[in-house]
């Protein structure tokens, strides 16, 4: 669906992060790192920890209290500040639910069941998964829209949640015409990041449903845990590392960890080759260890720091609600007026 986008309110950065499971090195470089630059370039950001969406399937109600704390931690100890930023939690501010039943009647089934991560999560037992898994995206538009915002930094997995949500923003711009009430956001994906492999098999996204362990890189591993997972990572028979970036085709597992070292060290995948290529592996991995503990033992660390006393957490989740509130409340409110709904 095309529309002119004349959306002309300010520019505005929304993502959220699901508290289930761990967060891996692919949440940290996919998102967490990307929200705290583009927090320190400036801009206006709000993150959520969608504990709507962990209940699309089923979480223990302590491991999903756990959880959320994890997520709230480990966006702050990342570096996003309470202060400048807005950091909430999805079930505190209403406006979300609100949205989600309006855009479900703006959203066609057909979009749906085009998405392929509920094929995935749902596997072959569809008809058993929830209607809260099928309706997941929808939530997500809603999250994003909520606050009118215009961009999305997420991993390359979240794409087609994303297109989706411009679908929706410009259904309901139609619909109900309002030519440029809700923005089309548009992601930020690109980067060193975007996606990140598993490091026993270079096809494959480094997953927190992955049951092999060894496949990603914890937040709250130790540095002993990260240095061994990084040298017993799965390479190749070819050699030593490339010395191009074309040298890195068909070679996923290397490619990966070139990216590693990329999105680690702030660098293009050239520079890092221009350090490494022709090396061996016997060289470059303890220096990928060395550089991946560098830079998350102070993160792991600030994490801890914040869960063993989770006052200060708290006390930044009810200003965030407070905070995502006023600035949802009345987008909500004018969503009413241009639906119909009865004002008193
Ligand atoms: P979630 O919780 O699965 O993942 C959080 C973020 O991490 C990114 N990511 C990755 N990036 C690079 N490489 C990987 N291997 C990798 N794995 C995960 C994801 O792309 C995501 O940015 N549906 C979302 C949460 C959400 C959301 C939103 C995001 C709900 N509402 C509104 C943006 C805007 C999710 O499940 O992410």
């Amino acid at each position: 669906m095309t529309e002119e986008a004349t959306y002309s309110g300010p520019n505005r950065i929304f993502s959220g992060i699901q508290p289930t499971g761990n967060l891996h090195l692919g949440n940290y470089l996919g998102a967490l790192k990307k929200f705290t630059d583009l927090q320190n370039e400036g801009w206006e950001g709000i993150y959520c920890v969608v504990d709507l969406h962990a209940i699309t399937m089923p979480v223990e109600p302590a491991a999903l209290q756990d959880q959320t704390r994890q997520i709230a931690a480990a966006m702050m100890a990342a570096g996003l500040d309470p202060d400048t930023s807005t950091i909430f939690v999805q079930s505190s501010v209403r406006a979300h639910t609100e949205l989600t039943w309006i855009f479900n009647c703006v959203a066609r089934m057909g979009w749906l069941e085009k998405m392929t991560q509920f094929k995935d999560k749902s596997g072959k037992d569809s008809e058993r998964a929830s209607v809260g898994l099928f309706d997941y995206p929808v939530l997500q538009a809603a999250d994003i829209l909520a606050y009118k915002a215009t961009h999305v930094p997420v991993g390359e997995d979240q794409k087609q949640h994303l297109e989706l949500s411009r679908n929706i923003a410009a259904r309901f711009n139609q619909q109900f015409d309002a030519p440029g009430f809700f923005p089309l956001p548009e992601g930020l994906i690109e980067g060193p990041g975007a996606r990140i492999m598993s490091l026993k098999d270079g096809t494959k996204k480094m997953s927190k449903s992955d049951p092999a362990e060894n496949s990603r890189i914890n937040l709250i591993d130790d540095a002993d845990t990260i240095a061994r997972k990084i040298k017993k990572s799965k390479t190749d028979t070819h050699g030593d590392m490339p010395e191009t970036v074309e040298g890195l085709e068909g070679r996923p597992e290397v490619a990966n960890l070139v990216g590693i070292y990329a999105a680690l060290s702030g660098q293009s995948d050239e520079q890092v080759l221009a350090e490494f290529g022709g090396k061996g592996f016997g060289t470059f991995k303890p220096a990928l260890a060395d550089l991946a503990v560098d830079h998350l033992s102070p993160i792991t660390q600030k994490m801890r720091e914040l869960l063993d006393d989770p006052a200060e957490i708290d006390a930044a989740l009810r200003k965030g609600a407070e905070k995502a509130n006023a600035v949802a409340e009345p987008i909500i409110e004018e969503v009413r007026r241009v639906v119909g709904f009865w004002q008193a």
